[in-house]
């Protein structure tokens, strides 16, 4: 490709002026020899005999080279709008918008450029946006600390059953906490996390907000997915905030939720930049840079075999604690619970709580909400409240369906065939598959 293939091509056209596909390679191939001017005039002639989006990319390039951002991000905009997937339209609009500074909307477009193509790395944008990104956290100190700061107003006696549960709790972060010193006496080492796994609506949340109640110690609650997508190449900085906001106020609960976002299997962990937050996520947890003392770490996921080991040593998350669905007898004190300062009449506590298997708390609540409208409905005839009795219960109860068996079969192949040194044993024991 010289001058002489310009020649050539510029020949054709006189005779074909309006021959678009030949325009197009003649612009190309001025663009490839970098005489941008006259790739310009080609492509802006090029627009006028068609719409077509090459064209745009065309003479978006060129505005790009020349300088002309605007320009440049007007014209990908309208090609974006239109539907592409092509990674490279996204990848020059990130480099655009950096230029004119709209690094919100860059870090947008950079999340779009991430979703077509999942393994898409540029170390240059990457820097940028995560140098650029830490500035753009908008609202105060304060503003953040009310936002995730809670003073829990439920303790253990809110949460029905899971003796379990609490009593690991108990053993492994709160007697450390009351006894510090007893600890250090024997030489053992205070620090690291639980982690609680379980089928959805079962109690994790719930029992960690206890947990803060318990020991009168203030509750954070937050989902890794949430700090992951706040923005790209800020999330470590997120996630050292959070962790410096629990440290700052002692005693303090920490619950992050949705921890197998940080899995290893995940596409957008195997960039650069999910590598950077697990590594800071490890960092904060082993307290490297500043003590955790006081700071009560509970981890929660639906899928702890996305999580990647790592997570799973001394000092981490080595309490890995099973929140099963719950039994008969915790029904029973899930429904007393709920059903506490309700209008209700004599209700067969037992009953319920027998028909009830595989329900999980959320479900009862569920049940419970169904239940209560149907009362509603029938008190504004009369405008008096109708108590609940046992039949309203059973009766929502045919309408909502237990929810926790959909998680057991996937549960069940990863503690049949992938149990890590018996680290499911509890889910085939639930399942009566093993003693
Ligand atoms: N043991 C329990 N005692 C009292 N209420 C419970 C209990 N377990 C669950 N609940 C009720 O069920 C609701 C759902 O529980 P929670 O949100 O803690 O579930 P989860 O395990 O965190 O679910 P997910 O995995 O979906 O986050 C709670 O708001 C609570 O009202
Ligand atoms: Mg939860």
């Amino acid at each position: 490709m010289n001058d002489n293939t310009i020649d050539s091509l510029r020949e054709a056209l006189k005779h074909s002026p309006d021959n678009a596909p030949l325009r197009q390679l003649l612009a190309d191939t001025l663009w490839t020899l970098n005489r941008v001017e006259e790739a310009e005039t080609e492509y802006s002639m090029l627009l006028k005999l068609t719409n077509d989006n090459k064209a745009k990319i065309g003479l978006a390039k060129v505005f790009f080279k020349k300088g002309s951002y605007s320009a440049c991000n007007v014209i990908l905009e309208e090609v974006i709008d239109n539907g592409t997937s092509d990674i490279n339209v996204f990848t020059l609009y990130v480099k655009g918008l950096l230029k004119e500074n709209s690094t919100a909307k860059a870090i947008e477009a950079y999340k779009k450029a991430l979703a077509i193509e999942p393994n898409y790395f540029d170390e240059e944008l990457d820097n940028q946006l995560r140098l650029r990104g830490r500035d753009e956290i908008t609202g105060t100190d304060e503003e953040a600390d009310s936002r995730f700061l809670q003073k829990p107003n439920i303790n253990f006696s809110d949460v029905g059953g899971m003796e379990v549960v609490k009593k690991e709790i108990e053993l492994k972060i709160i007697k450390p906490l009351l006894h510090p010193e007893l600890y250090k006496a024997y030489g053992k080492k205070i620090g690291g996390g639980i982690l609680l796994y379980g089928p959805p609506g079962c109690g994790k949340t719930f029992i960690a907000k206890a947990t803060a109640g318990q020991v009168n110690a203030k509750f954070i609650s937050v989902s890794l997915n949430d700090i992951l997508d706040m923005w790209i190449g800020n999330s470590e900085k997120n996630l050292h905030d959070i962790f410096e906001l629990a440290r700052h106020n002692i005693p303090c609960v920490l619950f992050i939720d949705e921890i197998d976002a940080l899995g290893a299997s995940r596409s957008d962990m195997k960039q650069s930049s999910g590598r950077h937050l697990i590594n800071q996520f490890l960092q904060e947890l082993d307290g490297i840079n500043s003590t955790n003392e006081g700071v009560l770490i509970i981890g929660a996921t639906n899928t702890p075999w996305n999580l990647d080991p790592a997570f799973r040593r001394p000092g981490r998350f080595d309490r890995i604690v099973f929140v099963p669905p719950p039994d008969e007898t915790t029904r029973e004190s899930i429904l007393r619970l709920k059903l506490n300062n309700k209008p209700i009449e004599t209700i067969d506590f037992r009953a319920i709580a027998k028909k009830t298997e595989h329900y999980s708390g959320a479900d009862i609540d569920a049940i419970i909400d169904l239940a209560i409208e149907e009362k509603l409905e029938a008190s504004f005839n009369d405008g008096v409240p109708k108590p609940l009795a046992t039949g309203d219960l059973v009766s929502a109860l045919k309408k909502h369906k237990p929810s926790t068996q959909e998680w057991f079969s996937t549960a069940k192949n990863f503690a049949m065939f992938a149990n890590d040194s018996g680290l499911y044993d509890d889910i085939l024991t639930y399942m009566k598959i093993k003693k």
